[in-house]
């Protein structure tokens, strides 16, 4: 076992196909999701927007023409932002063709469409409030989708689910509206903080270049809100030789564009 076994419960850190298995298949689309279970990969991360009538979708940026059409199908909507346009014309983009001919067609997913396939697939998320300042109350109508989706059930709450965000104050909102839930803080707060992010997060959610043996050590030496030694999960790590290295750092997970290619490193180390 890797020297962090006692952290994890488990035989190394986990494998997360970030944006969904997004080196192979166009970013936050449940093609990307697919891709992941294909390769036996079961934690996807994505991102989480909402629309101008309220819906919430999987989505990266907070404009839509990188990943999609837009531009082409709207173009007197410039910046072409999320939260200007109805959940039924994102519905009309092509999430998929700038990626690859092949991907063609491919739909920006409702959360609710994205849970369904993650479900099917048998998969655990990884969900990022994103933007959160974009969308007052996103937290509670994220959580209130969960519940009616059921994937605030046991089962799920301790095992198939994380929600993390850039904002502390969206991570702390998360955790006093449903204490149940699982939650990670993206970033990397200096030591002497930790302790106070560990009052609302079970996981820090790191950079990999900001990582060191002692800085995960100190994470580790928390308990979070749910009694169990804080995690860490590196972001994002896109080499075979970073992820050995980051798993001798002792961390509990590897968020990856590349999910093979780390699995393989981290089999192998
Ligand atoms: O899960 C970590 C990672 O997703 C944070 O960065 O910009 O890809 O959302 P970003
Ligand atoms: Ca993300």
């Amino acid at each position: 076992p890797t020297p962090h076994a006692g952290a994890t419960g488990g035989d190394g850190p986990v494998v997360v196909a970030h944006r969904g298995a997004s080196a192979y298949a166009p970013e936050n689309t449940l093609a990307a999701v697919d891709r992941a279970a294909a390769m036996g990969i079961d934690w996807v991360e994505n991102d989480v927007q909402r629309t101008k009538d309220g819906r919430l979708v999987v989505i990266h940026d907070a404009t839509l023409n990188r990943t999609t059409d837009a531009k082409r199908l709207y173009p007197q909507r410039a910046p072409w932002r999320v939260k200007d346009f109805t959940a039924a014309e994102i519905a009309r983009l092509d999430a998929g063709s700038w990626f690859g001919r092949w991907y063609a067609g491919a739909r920006v997913p409702t959360l609710r469409q994205y849970l369904d396939r993650v479900s099917r697939n048998h998969q655990k998320l990884v969900l990022e409030i994103k933007n959160p300042q974009l969308y007052p109350g996103i937290e509670r109508q994220t959580l209130d989708l969960l519940n009616n989706e059921g994937w605030l059930d046991g089962d799920h709450l301790g095992r198939r689910l994380v929600v993390q965000s850039f904002s502390a104050d969206s991570v702390r909102r998360v955790h006093r509206l449903r204490p149940g839930i699982r939650t990670a803080y993206l970033g990397t707060p200096p030591t002497a903080e930790l302790p106070a992010y560990a009052r609302f997060a079970d996981q820090i959610n790191s950079a990999y270049s900001g990582l060191s043996p002692r800085y995960v050590s100190a994470v580790h030496a928390l308990k979070g809100p749910h009694g169990t030694p804080v995690k860490v999960f590196a972001w994002i790590v896109n080499s075979g030789g970073d992820a050995e290295r980051l798993t001798g750092y002792g961390v509990d997970g590897l968020i990856t564009n590349v999910p093979d290619v780390v699995r393989r490193a981290v089999t192998a180390s």
